[in-house]
């Protein structure tokens, strides 16, 4: 079986053009023959709900989403509820029969708590629902993919107890796709790329932070070393660092591309994928 995987950040939901991206993705993969899967994320949202609720949204330092208890469960209400529906609704509109999943699903993804591993004696509840994924199971996929439905899955995983955890949905679609052995994995964020290049300071006024902004021109193509030497220098950091680092880890493993871009105008895909839009990693 041709198999897709389509990460979408959770952001795509207010992209105006969310439609034609999900009927585009459809005709593409329709015309080659191949099935496909999405993974989404959500991580703005997410920040804004528990913001909302009182909570304190923190990440580590390569851009995990330190999930306390009470915000696993913002987490189960915004991901495997308001953007699981609306994405499986968003696909009924353009005639995608999508059967919307978390990873812990049909014991697709099994998972573990990063914490217990780096700060045992924590007495804090931050990051105790932040999960790592320890092995992937394709045959609920395969079983949903063969009739011709398409999983939309989320980063609610648990681990071998039941204990519910957040993972990173970057990682679930690197995960999936070398499970798969997958030729390439397509990211689409709410950036065109990844901006590689510093702005040059203004020559009128001093910069304004000590932090390089990036240029809005993202690099065509970049390889390992390049992504390496970009994370070093911070051009490359947070949900980026995060995205870049899982790709790298799916290309150690088997997956030839990996492609990262936005979608703003109906034929974009097609242009990323054709690598005329955003940023292509390879080894
Ligand atoms: N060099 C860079 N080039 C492009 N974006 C960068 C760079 N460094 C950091 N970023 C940030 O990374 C963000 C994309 O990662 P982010 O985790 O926010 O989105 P996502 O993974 O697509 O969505 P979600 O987390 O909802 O799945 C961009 O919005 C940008 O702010
Ligand atoms: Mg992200």
């Amino acid at each position: 079986m041709n198999v897709l995987l389509f990460k979408l950040s959770g952001s795509i939901l207010q992209n105006k053009r969310i439609l034609s991206l999900l009927s585009e993705i459809d005709d593409y993969c329709k015309s080659i023959g191949a099935k496909y899967i999405i993974v989404h994320g959500g991580g703005a949202s997410l920040s804004t709900y528990s913001k909302r609720l009182g909570y304190d949204p923190t990440f580590d330092t390569e851009g995990n989403r330190l999930t306390s208890t009470e915000e696993m469960t913002a987490a189960i209400h915004i991901l495997a509820g308001e953007i699981r529906s609306n994405l499986v609704h968003l696909c009924k509109k353009v005639g995608i029969a999508a059967v919307g999943l978390c990873a812990s699903d049909g014991n697709m993804v099994e998972a573990t708590t990063i914490q217990q591993e780096s700060e045992p004696s924590s007495k804090s509840s931050k990051g105790m629902h932040t999960g790592r994924i320890v092995s992937c199971n394709l045959r609920l996929l395969d079983v949903l993919l063969t009739n011709n439905y398409t999983p939309i899955i989320n980063s609610i995983a648990c681990d071998k107890r039941g204990k519910s955890l957040n993972i990173n949905a970057d990682d679930l679609a690197c995960a999936l796709a070398i499970q798969y052995r997958l030729e390439q994995l397509v990211f689409l964020s709410d950036v065109p790329g990844i901006l590689a290049q510093t702005a040059p300071a203004p020559s009128t006024k001093p910069a304004p932070s000590t932090k390089p902004a990036p240029t809005t021109k993202p690099a065509p193509s970049l390889d390992r070393t390049s992504i390496l030497d970009l994370i070093e220098k911070k051009i490359i950091h947070s949900g980026m660092k995060k995205k870049t680092r899982m790709a790298l880890h799916a290309l150690k493993h088997g997956v030839k591309k990996v492609l990262i871009g936005d979608y703003v105008k109906d034929g974009d895909l097609t242009l990323l994928l054709n690598h005329k839009r955003g940023t292509t990693i390879h080894e």
